[in-house]
């Protein structure tokens, strides 16, 4: 097989690159190691700033969104039993946030592209990308139990932190930056309707825990806990137990449900430098992961995927490979700018293992001038607004 992009990866990034390129005329395949069924199902974030919504919109893939997306003009800090509530359009000059489940992005975009769109094979992983430093990159996958490869002019890695494309790195030459936090976050899903209309984030000295949402009728719920803990070894009961105590402010209560699901995410910093390695680009959580306090990591995937398509079009309309060869500095910028917002949000808002009183009232002390309209609130603010994708 031969294409110009070969694409690894149906998560956000993979899809949403795949519609901008078929949309600009440049020809590409898709590679997803798993089934349909499983790459929709899977649960992870559901904020979005408004650039991504833009381009979600632009690209034809918003009528579901526009319909079903929550739009969110602030978020409620919750500390020492008290509630304060951070509105963003009066610190932002007016931007807002929307609540959309990456899982219906992911159906969005799948469902285009199977209509309408370049080839998405599914259960086809990707085992090695072989000469990136060469003109002519191949793919290596193997689909119903047989060896296939891949011919392509560019590969386009948006597998993942797991993927192939990241072992197809040399170990000179490219630099990976990483940090890991002492505590995780236990996320569950719950069939019921939210408690609050809008986001609540809890920093209580037992550890954080976080009100989501995923539509009016399902609640996501997420508790700070020790690393390396079994999600099995939390009750329903206690997970509503603990929430109640971390969110507990005033007379506000939190309904139950029946939980859905329930994960644990290591909260992790990484970023590969550069992006990009020979004729292999890697975009979204192939490239760079950020701990989830600050709800970047899709955010960051979908800005960059929309920088690596405008790469592409201009080299295939102009032969030029000036954009291309910018895309990781551009990139780059975007994405240490998230690595610091979450990195901060993160220190914000969890208790680690060895924190004593000290380290409370510095945290506290931050709580706190950010729930005036100081110029640190401005700034969070921002960064959670999210700036355009230029
Ligand atoms: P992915 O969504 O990981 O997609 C990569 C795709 O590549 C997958 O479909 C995978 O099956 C496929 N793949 C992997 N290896 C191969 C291979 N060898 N061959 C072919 N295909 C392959 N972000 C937030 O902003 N807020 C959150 O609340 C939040 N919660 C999260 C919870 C969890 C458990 C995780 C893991 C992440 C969370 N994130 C969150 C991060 C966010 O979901 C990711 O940043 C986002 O999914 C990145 O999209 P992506 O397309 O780069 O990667
Ligand atoms: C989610 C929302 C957030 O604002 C955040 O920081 C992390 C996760 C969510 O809805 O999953």
């Amino acid at each position: 097989m031969r294409t110009t992009v070969g694409i690894i990866g149906a998560g956000p990034a993979g899809l949403l690159l795949a519609r901008l390129l078929h949309r600009a005329g440049v020809d590409c395949v898709v590679l997803e190691a798993r089934d349909r069924a499983y790459v929709e199902r899977r649960q992870r974030a559901g904020m979005l700033e408004q650039g991504s919504v833009d381009v979600l919109q632009e690209c034809g893939a918003g009528d579901r969104l526009e319909q079903e997306g929550l739009i969110h003009s602030g978020f409620e800090l919750r500390f020492e039993g008290r509630s304060h509530r951070v509105d963003l359009p009066s610190l932002t000059g007016g931007r807002t946030v929307t609540i959309y489940p990456q899982t219906e992005i992911v159906r969005d975009l799948i469902a285009l592209q199977l209509t309408d769109g370049p080839p998405l094979l599914f259960g086809a992983r990707v085992v090695a990308v072989e000469k990136a430093d060469s003109a002519q990159p191949v793919v290596r996958f193997d689909l119903d139990g047989r060896e296939q490869t891949l011919e392509c002019d560019y590969v386009a890695g948006c597998d993942g932190s797991y993927g192939a494309s990241r072992r197809a790195l040399p170990a000179d030459g490219v630099r990976l930056h990483t940090r890991t936090y002492p505590y995780s976050w236990l996320g569950v899903l719950a069939d019921v309707a939210p408690s609050s209309d809008e986001l609540v984030l809890a920093a209580h000295e037992r550890g954080f825990a976080l009100h989501s949402m995923r539509s009016p009728a399902v609640s996501r719920l997420y508790l700070q806990v020790p690393n390396g803990t079994d999600p099995k070894a939390w009750s329903d009961e206690a997970v509503w137990d603990e929430l109640d105590v971390r969110l507990a402010a005033g007379s506000w209560r939190l309904d139950r449900g029946p939980v859905l699901a329930k994960s644990v995410t290591t909260m992790r910093s990484q970023v590969i430098e550069p992006m990009r390695h020979g004729r292999l680009l890697l975009a979204g959580d192939a490239a760079h992961i950020v701990p989830p306090s600050g709800a970047k990591g899709l955010n960051l995937a979908l800005a960059d995927v929309v920088t690596m398509a405008r790469a592409f079009t201009h080299w295939h309309m102009s032969g030029s490979t000036a954009l291309l060869d910018r895309y990781s500095e551009n990139c780059l910028r975007r994405v240490w700018q998230a690595v610091y917002f979450s990195h901060e949000m993160t220190t914000l808002l969890h208790r680690a293992p060895d924190a004593d009183a000290y380290d409370r009232r510095i945290q506290l002390t931050r709580l706190r001038r950010l729930t005036r309209p100081t110029a640190a609130a401005a700034e969070m603010a921002e960064n959670y607004a999210g700036m355009p994708i230029v």
